[in-house]
């Protein structure tokens, strides 16, 4: 089921369609990864889980749909609360972490791929729809390749080539930089808050995935990917106009 909220009505306005009978142009789709390709939160959960209870910080699955989209470092400060540690400690606890993490990267394969992903891809490889990653994972590369979907990726960015994670636009403004596209041109497809906060502010538009208290300021909301066609998504956009 789709909709739009008014938000998005809204959003659309400053993009200037108003001003232009066209319809909008889409040339690209800039996918998130954790959540949207693949359902690595839970990964990213047991491995912080983990290494909360080792250092005995208060943690459990409420706290952790709080740091979906937030890079590594800033989920661990905000576990860290008002502790105060060493820029050393902070190091070796992302790195543990990320070894815990790398463990479960080697039994992924495309079997992770979330349902209709693989179709989407290949409906806009046959529409000659360009397509992208961006993602706050530096694991981005590792994961894209055991899910055996790079030969349908035309960009992989991380909020490592850029100066500001998510929420700031960067990592959108630089993918669709590399894709060669205008950001109007440009769809995303986001499941966290943060992340969707960071596709508006680049001027993109927005297909969230997810509850409504969580994906609501994108243009469209829908619970996820299965089923979901190129075009169903063409002419819900189409039809914000
Ligand atoms: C984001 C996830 O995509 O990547 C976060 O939503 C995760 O949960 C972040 O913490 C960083 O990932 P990594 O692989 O660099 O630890
Ligand atoms: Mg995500």
């Amino acid at each position: 089921m789709m909709y739009s909220s008014n938000l998005a009505k809204e959003h659309k306005n400053s993009l200037n369609l108003e001003e232009s009978s066209t319809l909008p142009q889409i040339r690209g789709v800039i996918f998130d990864m954790d959540g949207v390709i693949t359902d690595t939160i839970e990964y990213h959960y047991q491995t912080w889980q983990q290494l909360a209870d080792e250092e005995g910080i208060p943690f459990n699955r409420e706290a952790n749909e709080e740091l979906r989209g937030l890079s590594r470092r800033d989920s661990l400060i905000k576990m860290l609360g008002d502790r105060e540690i060493f820029e050393e400690k902070i190091q070796e606890l992302l790195d543990r972490k990320n070894r815990y993490y790398l463990e479960f990267i080697q039994t992924m394969n495309s079997d992770q791929l979330l349902p209709g992903v693989e179709n989407l891809l290949n409906e806009l490889r046959a529409a000659n729809i360009k397509t992208g990653i961006a993602s706050a994972s530096q694991n981005v590369h590792r994961v894209v390749d055991r899910l055996g979907i790079r030969d349908r990726i035309d960009v992989i960015t991380n909020v490592y080539n850029v100066n500001r994670p998510k929420p700031a636009p960067d990592v959108f403004v630089y993918a669709a930089e590399e894709l060669g596209l205008l950001p109007r041109e440009c769809l995303v497809i986001e499941d966290a808050e943060s992340g969707i906060e960071a596709a508006l502010a680049a001027g993109m538009w927005v297909v969230g995935l997810g509850p409504g208290d969580r994906v609501g300021q994108a243009h469209i909301v829908l619970p996820n990917l299965e089923g979901v066609h190129w075009s169903d998504l063409l002419l819900a956009i189409q039809s914000l106009r």
